[in-house]
């Protein structure tokens, strides 16, 4: 979702902000824009657009000695995406410039209340607060007219704010919505993710929500002084070390962000796998396992792949660990509680470690005392910091809007937390993971085979995955992938009730694919797959060695039933991935999605 940079510093600060932005695109937008200082011509300069960030290199040109800007993408919550809805916003009188990320729930309250004689110019909740600035500020500091604004602001928000008469100072707030500073001797740059910083910050600093950042130039110098919202001075965060291998975030020869991801998971596999053993098991530290002693139930809560990778974890939970559990999706979770069980502890998933449904939920449930632990793929992120403890699945930085190796790394982390608990450490762990990882490889090595399979198949504007048990999880994540980015109609569907309903939409060249791991359920699932092409539904399946028959179609070799999911759903990552590219779509930045929902 939106992203923010800003910089005050000796480098050209349109190359920090522009190449900042393009770290940025992976969160998803769908328009961006920057204001810099012109010093030629002593004036604030913007340039905005729905479009690509690279728009802002090949349509304008910037002086070289501009060394201060700020720069956003926008994706869209209130209103079209367009030139007069993209940040940077101005305040009326044009004396204010900001970048905005989140949502202020209390807008159309604060205008009437305070800005009846502003008018506005855009649709975004994000002018408000700029003339909100404004107003206060012909009666209060700047400082002061800000903190005022804050107070009375309900909703996520980070910002960034110039001050067009001071051009040595630079205003930034962050409350739940995600904001870092980076420093270097060269200058101070601000952003919604450290990888904004990579080539711009040795260092970088994470901040606690309520922090109100000013940075100034100073003599040739820069420096940031952190206060609360109220004014009182906060105590500045321990500095982290920029520690990116550059190589990470590159596309290492391939041709999208999501295939290398889809191609390094057998990798993530083996680094979590070097990660958690101890003694010769795969372990996780005596402290999280001390998390469950008495736990009667495990509350999983997530969204999006995360969820999907939440629905195999309370299988783990349940039959390796033999604590029973549930799992809901974190926005739902979020306003509709069920009734907690005593005893009761929470498991968050997320990738990125920001998803702000999951956040909100995290809030409710520890102000209620309960345990709480996050597994995610960011250590430094929010829900890693303020769960009780986190556990990282090690998978390396996924810019791919669409989830792959996040979700591999999380089932194997859950079944690592699973079986530490199990009283008989019921799985040999370490033979079963290396054997799944190379299962992976193999599948992923014959990815060509998968994409003739694609181009015969996938042909109709809807396509059904079906499968039992752990297999129709898979089937959901496999269905989302399809969908987010090739925008074919896509569902997962329990095997046994295609023909409670969904029967109704297969007809002639529909593809119904199967996936089929489980022995146990082999033939009713084959079953299922006779209805659908008695109706002239173009069948398609995905099996293990031991569970395949005749000529299945994408036969994988066999692993573990309960880790099954870590290879089955690779061709399934597959198909999405060689459709998308069949049609010629944005495959690591699909229409509408974003990487990182900051919004609930
Ligand atoms: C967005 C992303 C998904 C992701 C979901 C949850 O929708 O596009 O790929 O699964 O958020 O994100 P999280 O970072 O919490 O796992």
């Amino acid at each position: 979702m939106c992203g923010i940079v800003g910089y005050i510093g000796n480098q050209k600060a349109s190359d920090v902000i522009i190449k900042g932005l393009e770290r940025l695109e992976y969160r998803g937008y769908d328009s961006c824009g920057i204001s810099y200082y012109d010093p030629n011509n002593k004036k604030f300069v913007t340039n905005k657009d729905r479009g690509r960030v690279a728009n802002l290199y090949n349509q304008y040109s910037y002086p070289d000695n501009n060394h201060y800007a700020i720069g956003h993408t926008r994706w869209a919550t209130h209103g079209v995406a367009n030139q007069n809805n993209s940040h940077p916003h101005y305040s009326q009188s044009k004396r204010f410039i900001i970048v905005h990320n989140g949502v202020i729930d209390n807008h159309k309250e604060l205008v009437f209340k305070y800005l009846n004689d502003y008018e506005f110019i855009s649709d975004t909740d994000t002018e408000v607060i700029v003339n909100l600035v404004e107003e206060f500020s012909k009666k209060l500091s700047i400082e002061e007219a800000i903190r005022k604004t804050i107070s009375l602001l309900e909703g996520s928000f980070a910002f960034l704010i110039i001050d067009t008469e001071n051009i040595d100072t630079l205003y930034a707030v962050k409350n739940k919505s995600p904001l870092l500073i980076g420093e270097s001797d060269k200058g101070i740059v601000l952003g919604s993710d450290v990888l904004a910083f990579v080539n711009y910050a040795d260092y970088y600093y994470l901040l606690e929500d309520n922090s109100f950042i000013i940075v100034k130039r100073d003599n040739g110098n820069f420096k940031f002084n952190l206060y609360d919202t109220i004014g009182f001075d906060l105590e500045v965060p321990e500095k982290q070390k920029m520690d990116f291998v550059t190589d990470e975030l590159g596309k290492a020869g391939y041709e999208h962000y999501m295939l290398k991801e889809i191609s390094e998971q057998p990798a993530v596999i083996r680094k979590i796998m070097s990660q958690y053993m101890v003694d010769n098991e795969l372990k996780v530290s005596p402290e999280i396992k001390a998390m469950f002693t008495d736990i009667k139930k495990v509350y999983i809560l997530a969204a999006g792949t995360s969820y999907h990778a939440g629905l195999i974890g309370r299988v783990y939970f349940e039959e390796i660990a033999k604590i029973p559990s549930e799992v809901f999706i974190a926005s739902e979770f979020a306003y509709n509680e069920p009734l907690i069980e005593p005893d009761s502890m929470f498991v968050l998933i997320s990738q990125s470690g920001e998803t702000a449904d999951l956040r909100s939920c995290l809030i409710n449930v520890k102000e209620q005392g309960y345990k709480t632990l996050t597994i995610t793929n960011v250590g430094s992120s929010t829900l890693a910091r303020e769960a009780d403890q986190y556990l990282n699945i090690f998978a390396g930085t996924e810019i791919a809007v669409a989830s792959t190796k996040a979700y591999v790394g999380q089932i194997a982390v859950l079944a690592i937390l699973a079986n530490t608990l199990s009283k008989q450490h019921s799985l040999d762990l370490v033979s079963e993971m290396s054997r799944a990882a190379v299962s992976m490889e193999n599948i992923i090595d014959k990815r060509d085979y998968i994409s003739e399979i694609v181009e015969q198949v996938i042909i109709s504007h809807d396509c059904f995955y079906i499968g039992r048990g752990l297999d129709y999880f898979v089937c959901l994540e496999a269905a989302l992938k399809l969908k987010e980015i090739t925008y074919l109609n896509t569902m997962g569907i329990p095997a046994g009730e295609l023909k409670h309903g969904t029967m109704a939409l297969i007809e002639k060249d529909v593809p119904v694919i199967a996936i089929i791991s489980q022995d146990h359920i082999n033939n009713n699932t084959r079953s299922n797959l006779e209805e659908a092409k008695a109706r002239e539904g173009t069948p398609l399946i995905i099996s293990l060695d031991n569970t395949s028959k005749g000529n299945d179609d994408i036969v994988l070799m066999d692993v573990h039933r309960l880790l099954s999911p870590l290879v089955t759903v690779i061709p399934a990552q597959l198909i999405a991935y060689y459709k998308a590219v069949e049609l010629d779509y944005d495959v690591d930045k699909p229409r509408n999605l974003a990487k990182s929902a900051t919004v609930e």
